[in-house]
């Protein structure tokens, strides 16, 4: 075992299997600075950041996360010259082609959230039919944020209530959380409970707004390119050595 292996391996030695998060979301940031420092162009950075993605899952497959939900595109992403949202695309179906034998052997469901309508139609067919092929595999969804802002979810999920409300089919003094919750496009999954985000940037950028309202924020310099299992394991060690109050003081949550 090489040393990076044997790192890896008493990190996750480390981690208390009955408090693995259930839901980990990450915001993939640095492939371009990464890309740079490499003396690349940033679409190699791009190409790189699939090893990331492949570290990610495979780590949190290896502990019991059962939801991972990645960044990969943002609804502000479009404006990013033609060339890279086209390479950024391109990236994705052909990423999706390769891997999906791989992803389905090991169970991983295959799951998109954001405006896949604005995608090209041959990405957006791709991903339909991956996540047609995954829809039983029940070890770990993938969730891709694919032209996803949380606002975008936001204003979705209010036209979509105030329509439930219109047609009568919903009484607004019956509106609660758990309501918002049922429209927005993460219906089915438990709320992150760890939200990472690389390349040292510490802000959320529009992302899951609503879901991550009690996460645990655990930011790296470390460039998403690089991103390896160990840097999963060191933020799950972190969120494990974490108190969750959820407004409650320390006593109430660990009685003595
Ligand atoms: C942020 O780095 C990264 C993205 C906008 C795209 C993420 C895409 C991948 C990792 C490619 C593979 C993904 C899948 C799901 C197959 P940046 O370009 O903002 O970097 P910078 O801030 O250094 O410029």
């Amino acid at each position: 075992m090489d040393q990076l292996n044997e790192r890896t391996e008493a990190l996750r030695l480390r981690i208390d299997a009955a408090r693995v998060p259930r839901h980990i979301a990450i915001i993939m940031d640095g492939n371009g600075r990464w890309a740079k420092q490499h003396g690349l162009q940033r679409v190699e950075g791009h190409m790189n950041g699939v090893r990331g993605v492949r570290e990610a899952l495979t780590g949190a497959t290896e502990i019991g996360v059962t939801h991972l939900t990645l960044y990969a595109f943002s609804t502000e992403n479009w404006n990013r010259p033609s060339d890279e949202v086209n390479a950024l695309m391109d990236l994705l179906v052909r990423t999706v082609v390769n891997e999906l034998d791989e992803l389905h052997e090991n169970s991983v469901r295959l799951n998109a959230i954001g405006d896949l309508d604005s995608l090209p139609p041959g990405c957006r067919s791709t991903l339909e039919d991956a996540m047609r092929r995954t829809t039983g595999n029940t070890r770990i969804t993938l969730t891709l944020a694919l032209s996803y802002s949380a606002r975008w979810e936001l204003v979705r999920a209010a036209r979509s209530i105030a329509t439930a409300v219109r047609n009568g089919e919903l009484d607004p003094d019956a509106i609660d959380e758990r309501t918002v919750a049922d429209h927005l496009a993460t219906r089915n999954m438990p709320d992150p409970e760890l939200l990472i985000r690389t390349s040292g940037e510490q802000r959320i950028s529009n992302f899951l707004l609503w879901q991550i309202a009690y996460a645990e924020l655990w930011f790296t310099p470390v460039l998403w390119p690089d991103f390896r299992r160990e840097h999963l394991f060191q933020a799950v060690l972190d969120f494990q050595s974490r108190e969750r109050r959820f407004g409650l003081i320390s006593e109430q949550v660990t009685p003595a």
